[in-house]
This record gives structure tokens, C-alpha cells and sequence, in this order.
């Protein structure tokens, strides 16, 4: 039964499509759609007198359906009494009560929330010896199938496709058994685990049979990290190597999707493949692109049998494929700016920023303290060369990001200079690989990237006084995972914007993030731009979003393009080395290995040569920004 979905789309648009799938805005609101359909299920059952036999995933995609599920038993009575829950995987070896284990997670987002009987929870046991686990996982899928089978199995899917820990290579007919984690897996987990080395390389997970003979199955992606291998469970054929792909088979599953995790599927990567379109001026841009990637033409050269052959004959009802090149060229051509604070005293129809006034008051938000120079750091310098009052505003402390072993080495030169010891700190901090949930030492941390900031700013060139701490509260747990912002975090952003009132502001638009931080500020970041839009002064205020960290802009969402000499790319380079803490072995680096300023300037190439194929100018590097219109 699938309930509250919206239709997933004509049968012309998932023609490509092998597995039912919705596409939500926001997780946020695709989690409660699903929490309601275990709601609704749970309920049914209930007024049957029958148990619900739920399957569960853990990481980090199902969370808010669990927190749905737990706002749903405080405020509106749902009740988990008959409910019988099997979790699809646990590492081993693992204790129960080690906080990286799942047992220790179902407990803090779900179990220990709800009334569940103890009795009826049942996790793969990771503390159990070798020889042990055979017959465990015999009885495991025992159990499941002496209770009539799983009614409800959620899941998550891994970058490697893996459902459960059935990583790519896994049987279809595979039972519950003992794994071996993948490598990409592995380096997934290695943030909760303080390093890969610590990941156990073992599991236990339910097998894909086990999960297959589940009545009712819902997989969740969230993210663009998602987004190739669902195209490839979805969209390819039935693939070892993609476990996922496997439930192609299962005749009633959904996946459900974000934007960005549905965004290489053809409906979306590629509408014009699947049926008619509704044109506006980005479809047409991102058209015409993915056509010269397609032909490997420059857009000046796209001939009629171009469009007509790859299914964008739609385009040439209403212009020539003349016109469309010319119109498209242009676009982006006019995108491209050495005067990101727009150009004193010239005509500036067609360029991205206004004339004036010339000198402009700007204000660029990091969500680290780092992330101004990472994914802006050419523009930066030219807003500062040009003469305009630039000012930073680090949102967050960044002190998690910070070894211990580099706060060890602040600390032992500051109390050998000052003849201070402090001899708890000084083990504390080099027994300890862990990040410390210890205030002292976070403190320091958060100060170190401070030092390193001002490093930075003072390179580029603006005053201290125009570099601003901010703190955000949500972030200061001391651990990975964050608060929720509150009212706190608002005001505090709100302060800075009226204070300085810019007439530019550039804010990290890259929700890549591995731990949502950047996503946090710009929510909150847009909040407060409802918030203040009636002010004066936010009528001269353009508001411009960078990438850059994680992820970059397409094309065809450019709104703003500043090229960088070579001279410049090092500039930028130097810039990023001033923080020292977040070279080499960074502590959260998500899935590049590559160093910070090492991706971004392989991505500000990457634009250059984008750019140069489709017929445009040959730039070394190039920064992007698209605007937002509040
Ligand atoms: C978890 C599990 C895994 C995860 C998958 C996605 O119990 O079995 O298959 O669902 O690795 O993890 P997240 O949701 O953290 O991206």
C-alpha cells in the first residue's frame, strides 16, 4: 500500500525509470510522508490486534523519520506496543553500549523514546565470538520469518549501492550473514569512528533475500553525494555491483528522494530525453550545455541536426538554432566579470553587478572559518583591490575540525612561554584521539582557527575590525552532530547584517557539506533575509551564493563568472594555507581526499575548461556565483 505520495510523474517522464520513485523539496518534509505511512501501518495493525514487524535502517537518512515517529508518540498517542523491530546491520565486533554502535543509536533516535517492549527489538549482535555468529544469523532470519515476514523495511543506500551492508558483489538470494565493509564504506564511517583505521572492516547485515521478502520496502537518499548511484540502482539494469538495483525486482517499493539525490536521474538531468518541457531561460541554457557536452561542440557551432538528433528539436519551434546559440552564448558570456563589486562608471545593462555605487560595503558569510578563502578567495581579493569595504563573518567556530594533537602544540608553546603548566590538559590532550567533549579545549580550538582567519584576512588585506566571530550557538555541541538553530543563532546573523548593512552579500550556497553545517546557516542565513527585506537598506542589498567546498555550480545556474590569473590562482592558494589546521590530515574532509585548496582549484580550473570548450573565453581558473532574489 503507498499512501500520501504524490504521483511520481507521467508514465512518459519515468519511462526510464525501473523502480517506483518520488522526489520531495526537502527531506525534511519527505520524512514525514513516510513516518505517516509507518504510522498509518502500525495503526492498522493495532485495530487488527496484530503485531507490526518493522525493518530499520540507521545512519544518518532515516533521523528524521525517527524523530517524526518519536514527535508522533509524545504529541499525538502513537503507540509502539505492538511493534517488532529488526535492524538491518550492526559492525562487528561491537559492544552494545559503545557509542558508535547501532544498538547505542536506534537507542538515543528511536527505542528510548517510544514504548517499544525490549523484548521486541532485535539488532544483529556484534559482541558475540566468531563462532557464534553462524548460528545467529540462522536465527535471525528465523525469527523474521516465524512472525510472518517484515511488514515495513526502510533503508538508506550507501555510495557503493550497498542496502544493509550488502556491499557490490553481494547474492541476490544472500541471507543474514557476516560481511566484509567496503573500503568507500569504511571511509564513510570514519567520521564517527575518529578515523578509517578505527572502522571496524567487518558487519553483520540482514541479506538481500531477508530484506527482499519484506512486504512493503521504502529506501531514503538524501544528497548530491546520492545522486550517481541512484540514477544507477534506478535507471541501469540489475547489477551485483549495485545491490540496490536488485529491489528493481520487489514489486512494491518506493525511493524516496530529495532534489539533489534525484538529480542525475534522465527526468531531471536531462527532461528533453523523457517528453515535452516547459521551457524557461535556465532549462534552455542547461539545455544547450548539456548539448555541446553531449556533441562536443562550442554552443556557437550547435547545428539544427544537433538539436534535432539529441530530442531538442522542441527548442527550434520558436527560434532558429541560430538564435538559441547566439542567445545562450551571450547569457553566458555576460556572466563572466573581473569586477565582482560591478564596474565603476559604466553602462551595466548586461553585466552581473551594478556600477554603483562604486565603492560598495560587502559582507561575505563562512560558514567555517575557512570557507571565504576555499571557495571565494579570487573574488575576495578583487572586492578588496577594487577598494570596496569588505567584511568577514565566520558563522561558526570551526573547533571540532581541530586535532588535538594541533591544540597539544598550541598549548605546550604558550605554557612553556608563559611558564604556566597545566598538567591535565596536557595528558588530557595526549592520551586522546577522540575530539574532546571538553570545553577548555574546544575553546582553544575554536581560537586557533580564529588566529588562522585573521591570518588569512590580514594576507588579503582587510582590517581586523572588518572580521567578525560570530559563534552560532547550533554549533557549539562539541560533537558532529548539532543543535537545532534557534532564535539565538537568528539574531545574532540579523545583528551583523543590520550593523554593516552591505550592498553585497555572498553566503555558501554548497549543501554538499557532509555535516549539514553549511545548510544550517543558509537556512538560518534566509530566514533572516525574510526577516529584514523590509528594511531599508536591504533594497540596495544583492544577495550572491558561492560553491566551492564540496560541489560547484552548473553552467547554466551561473550568474556571476570571475576569472582568475595564474598569478591570482596562487594568491588564493596562499590564502587557504593560513589555515594550517585544516591542511594534511584534515579531520573532516567527507569523501575527497584531496586536500581543501587542492579540489577547489581543481574546480575553478574545471569551470575555466568548461567554458573554454563551449566556445568561450580561455581563462586559467574561474569562481562562480549564482544570484539570490529574496
Ligand atoms: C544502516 C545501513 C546502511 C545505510 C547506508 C546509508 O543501517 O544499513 O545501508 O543505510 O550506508 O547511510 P546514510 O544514511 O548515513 O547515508
Amino acid at each position: 500500500m503507498i499512501i500520501n505520495y504524490k504521483s511520481p510523474g507521467t508514465l512518459e517522464q519515468t519511462r526510464f525509470e525501473k523502480i517506483h520513485s518520488v522526489i520531495f523539496e526537502d527531506p525534511k518534509n519527505a520524512s514525514k510522508i513516510v513516518a505517516n505511512e509507518i504510522a498509518e501501518l502500525i495503526k492498522n495493525k493495532q485495530k487488527k490486534k496484530q503485531n507490526c514487524v518493522l525493518g530499520l535502517a540507521t545512519g544518518s537518512s532515516p533521523i528524521s523519520v525517527y524523530n517524526e515517529l518519536v514527535r508522533m508518540h509524545k504529541e499525538d498517542g502513537l503507540s509502539f506496543s505492538n511493534v517488532i523491530s529488526f535492524n538491518l546491520d550492526e559492525y562487528f565486533p561491537m559492544k552494545n553500549d559503545n557509542i558508535q554502535s547501532y544498538h547505542h543509536f536506534m537507542s538515543v533516535h528511536l527505542f528510548s523514546h517510544v514504548d517499544i517492549k525490549p523484548e521486541n527489538i532485535f539488532i544483529p549482535k556484534g559482541d558475540l565470538t566468531n563462532d557464534e555468529v553462524n548460528d545467529h544469523c540462522q536465527k535471525y532470519d528465523q525469527k523474521i520469518a516465524d512472525l510472518g515476514g517484515i511488514d515495513f523495511q526502510l533503508l538508506g543506500i550507501g555510495r557503493t549501492g550497498h542496502i544493509g551492508f550488502n556491499e557490490p558483489g553481494s547474492n541476490y538470494d544472500s541471507l543474514t550473514r557476516r560481511v566484509h565493509l567496503n573500503y568507500i564504506t569504511r571511509n564513510d564511517a570514519r567520521k564517527s569512528f575518529y578515523g578509517i583505521e578505527n572502522v571496524p572492516t567487518t558487519a553483520i547485515t540482514m541479506g538481500i533475500k531477508t530484506i527482499r521478502k519484506s512486504k512493503r520496502i521504502v529506501l531514503l537518499a538524501w544528497g548530491q553525494n546520492k545522486s550517481s548511484v541512484i540514477k544507477k540502482a534506478i535507471e541501469n539494469e540489475i547489477d551485483s555491483n549495485i545491490p540496490a538495483s536488485f529491489l528493481q525486482k520487489h514489486n512494491n517499493v518506493t525511493f524516496v528522494l530529495d532534489n539533489s539525490s534525484s538529480s542525475d536521474l534522465t527526468r531531471i538531468k536531462s527532461p528533453w530525453k523523457v517528453g515535452s518541457c516547459k521551457w524557461d531561460n535556465e532549462l534552455k541554457a542547461k539545455a544547450v550545455i548539456w548539448l555541446c557536452e553531449t556533441t562536443k561542440k562550442s554552443v556557437l557551432s550547435l547545428t539544427e541536426s544537433d538539436y534535432n538528433e539529441n530530442n531538442l528539436s522542441e527548442l527550434l519551434l520558436h527560434q532558429s538554432p541560430y538564435e538559441i546559440n547566439l542567445e545562450i552564448f551571450n547569457k553566458i558570456q555576460r556572466t563572466i566579470t573581473g569586477w565582482p563589486g560591478g564596474k565603476p562608471d559604466v553602462e551595466d545593462t548586461y553585466r552581473p553587478e551594478r556600477a554603483s555605487p562604486s565603492k560598495k560595503r560587502v559582507l561575505i558569510f563562512s560558514p567555517h572559518p575557512d570557507d571565504d578563502v576555499i571557495s571565494m578567495g579570487g573574488t575576495f581579493d578583487r572586492l578588496v583591490s577594487q577598494g570596496h569595504e569588505v567584511h568577514v563573518a565566520y558563522q561558526t567556530s570551526g573547533n571540532i575540525a581541530v586535532s588535538n594533537s594541533d591544540v597539544l602544540k598550541y598549548v605546550e608553546v604558550y605554557q612553556s612561554f608563559s611558564n604556566k603548566k597545566d598538567e591535565e590538559l596536557i595528558s588530557l590532550l595526549k592520551f586522546n584521539n577522540e575530539i574532546l567533549n571538553n570545553k577548555k579545549v574546544r575553546n582553544i580550538a575554536g581560537l586557533i582557527r580564529e588566529k588562522e582567519s585573521l591570518g588569512a584576512t590580514r594576507f588579503v588585506g582587510i582590517p581586523d575590525s572588518n572580521v567578525h566571530f560570530l559563534r552560532l550557538p547550533f554549533y557549539e555541541t562539541g560533537s558532529v552532530k548539532k543543535s537545532m538553530p534557534s532564535l539565538d543563532d537568528k539574531k545574532i546573523m540579523s545583528n551583523i547584517i543590520s550593523e554593516i548593512k552591505p550592498h553585497q552579500i555572498y553566503a555558501a550556497g554548497d549543501l554538499a557539506d557532509p555535516h549539514g553545517t553549511h545548510k544550517v546557516c543558509l537556512d538560518v542565513f534566509f530566514d533572516v533575509l525574510q526577516d529584514l527585506k523590509s528594511e531599508k537598506f536591504m533594497k540596495d542589498c544583492w544577495v550572491w551564493l558561492y560553491r566551492g567546498a564540496w560541489h560547484e555550480w552548473e553552467t547554466h545556474q551561473i550568474d556571476m563568472s570571475v576569472p582568475m590569473s595564474p598569478n591570482q590562482i596562487l594568491r588564493k592558494r596562499k590564502a587557504i594555507f593560513y589555515h594550517q589546521t585544516q591542511k594534511d590530515n584534515v579531520m573532516f574532509q567527507g569523501d575527497d581526499n584531496r586536500e581543501f585548496w587542492v579540489r577547489t582549484e581543481d574546480r575553478n580550473r574545471a569551470i575555466a575548461k568548461r567554458f573554454r570548450e563551449i566556445g568561450l573565453s580561455d581563462y586559467a581558473a574561474i569562481e562562480t556565483f549564482k544570484r539570490y532574489h529574496f
